[in-house]
């Protein structure tokens, strides 16, 4: 609801540039803007009262929204159908601020991203925020105190679907399925028909991560929820990695980047054949090229999504090269044994940092088509929550590099910086509430590129279900993604 007005604003503010740079043309620039303001402005309200009308809190209670009619739509007059919705129907719950909800470390199925939207503040109003505090019989009472609990019920109306629930409670129930000592209950038989009919456009899907261990991580505990097979790729470890999910035909690859220097130079510190390529140009013929293929979705030519991240292993080379340079210049005699990595940056650092992920991003869109859905997933803190001064930089300089080439930002680290105890050691976060927040966003994303939409909780569109041949289809995952790109490109709300 907010992006609409939002990017309106900003065309009225370029054009009254415009305006003033041509002050003869003014008359009827500020009449044609007032009319378009018109015709905008109406149509907003109709199409905001038109969705309030369908009514955002009823869905609080209703478990999932289908949409009627999807079976073998065709995606254009779908796409037409959005279109004529409106922009204020993309939004992306997981770039706005929110919470997350878990009940406790381990809750996989239950946490939640829950985003704030407009108006929370009136719907949420708690009568242990008024002031003066008005009397209360027992001042022992727990009104004294803020009990535990989760948001409400309307909060969590609108938060974001929790795909990975739907893909577990469906894993587990075919495999159940497929044992021949157990029988489903009519119960468990409608729900599992249930939860078909709403993942179907998860299934052939390929995912590509090119990352470093902490998505690798992820990808495993996703796969094992899902009853999948992970296991290395040929190079072995750190080099890459995939994991198969046979029951819907999911490959999840992951492509391992040692990050973006462009040697193995002396002081490299992990001398073993994982990383006797680190240069991403190299990795790319040695390691990666031999897995392409599995990558390749239905379109024939590139994945269904990518994922690209690379942060701790640069703060680490960072931190190492700057060790040796205080050697070179004499101002160390011997490498230190706890590195500095509260140390900002320096220019050069950030530098280099920038142009190797603009070359990773060209290399990316050269194999795959410059169109191919790609995300950069903000990154992650080690657990010691000090170490992080470098991670900041990078993160600050891979925004910008993304927004200037156009790549939309993955939230992801910025949603579980400071949940240290949750995670699995120093670096790696562990399975349970982040790992299924990791999980939902993807599918979230997964879910846009074959076509889906999903509004403040509800789903608007579903894909529509495959029965094109592999060239339409590859125009429908290029269209479903542009559609909201621009308006994501240009809202930052975190
Ligand atoms: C599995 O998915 C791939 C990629 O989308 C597709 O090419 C292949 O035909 C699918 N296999 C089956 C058995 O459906
Ligand atoms: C990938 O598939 C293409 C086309 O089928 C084939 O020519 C190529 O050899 C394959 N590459 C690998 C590494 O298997
Ligand atoms: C965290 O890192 C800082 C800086 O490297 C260090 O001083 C501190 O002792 C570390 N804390 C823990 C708990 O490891």
């Amino acid at each position: 609801m907010n992006s609409l007005p939002q990017s309106f604003d900003t065309i009225v503010i370029e054009t009254k540039y415009m305006v003033s740079a041509l002050p003869a043309r003014r008359l009827v620039f500020t009449a044609a803007i007032a009319l378009a303001a018109t015709v905008a402005l109406v149509y907003w309200v109709a199409t905001i009262s038109a969705s309030m009308h369908g009514g955002t809190d009823d869905n609080a209670k209703s478990e999932f929204k289908f949409l009627q009619n999807t079976d073998n739509a065709d995606i254009s007059s779908e796409l037409v159908r959005l279109g004529s919705l409106g922009r204020e129907k993309c939004d992306n719950p997981y770039t706005r601020p929110g919470y997350l909800y878990a009940s406790n470390e381990h809750d996989f199925t239950g946490s939640k991203w829950v985003p704030f939207y407009s108006g929370m503040l009136d719907r949420s109003k708690s009568d242990r925020a008024v002031y003066p505090r008005p009397p209360v019989p027992d001042s022992y009472s727990e009104h004294e105190t803020f009990p535990d609990g989760p948001p409400p019920d309307r909060e969590f109306g609108m938060s974001p679907h929790s795909w990975m629930r739907d893909l577990k409670d469906l894993s587990d129930l075919k495999r159940r399925d497929a044992d021949d000592k157990v029988q489903l209950t009519e119960q468990q038989k409608r729900y599992k028909a249930q939860l078909e009919d709403r993942l179907y456009w998860v299934r052939d899907r390929r995912i590509l991560l090119i990352a470093d261990s902490v998505d690798r991580y992820m990808a495993i505990y996703m796969c094992s929820r899902l009853n999948g097979k992970f296991e290395h790729g040929p190079a072995g470890f750190q080099t890459t990695a995939s994991c198969l999910i046979d029951h819907m035909n999911i490959t999840i690859t992951h492509w391992h980047v040692s990050s973006t220097y462009t040697s193995v130079p002396p002081w490299w510190w992990m001398k073993s054949t994982k990383t006797k390529y680190v240069a991403i140009e190299e990795r790319w013929q040695e390691y990666y090229l031999p897995t392409v293929n599995q990558t390749i979705g239905k379109n024939g030519r590139s994945p269904d999504l990518v994922i690209l991240q690379s942060g701790l292993w640069d703060q680490t080379m960072f931190a190492y090269a700057h060790n040796q340079l205080l050697l070179d210049q004499r101002k160390t005699t011997q490498f230190a044994e706890e590195l500095d990595f509260m140390r900002p940056l320096n220019w050069q650092e950030l530098n280099f940092y920038m142009h190797r992920i603009a070359k990773f991003i060209g290399l990316i869109r050269e194999q795959f088509g410059s169109d191919v859905p790609m995300v950069y997933r903000s990154m992650t803190h080690k657990s010691n929550g000090s170490e992080t001064m470098g991670i900041h930089d990078l993160e600050r300089a891979a925004r910008f590099v993304c927004k200037e080439l156009d790549v939309e930002y993955m939230e992801f680290g910025s949603l579980v910086a400071g949940h240290y105890d949750w995670y699995r050691d120093k670096v790696h976060l562990e399975d349970g509430p982040l790992s299924a927040l990791w999980g939902n966003i993807v599918m979230w994303y997964l879910f846009r590129t074959q076509g889906g939409n999903e509004f403040k909780g509800s789903i608007q569109r579903m894909p529509p279900r495959s029965t094109l041949d592999s060239q339409s289809h590859d125009l429908s995952i290029t269209e479903a993604w542009k559609e909201c790109h621009d308006v994501f490109m240009h809202s930052l709300l975190i």
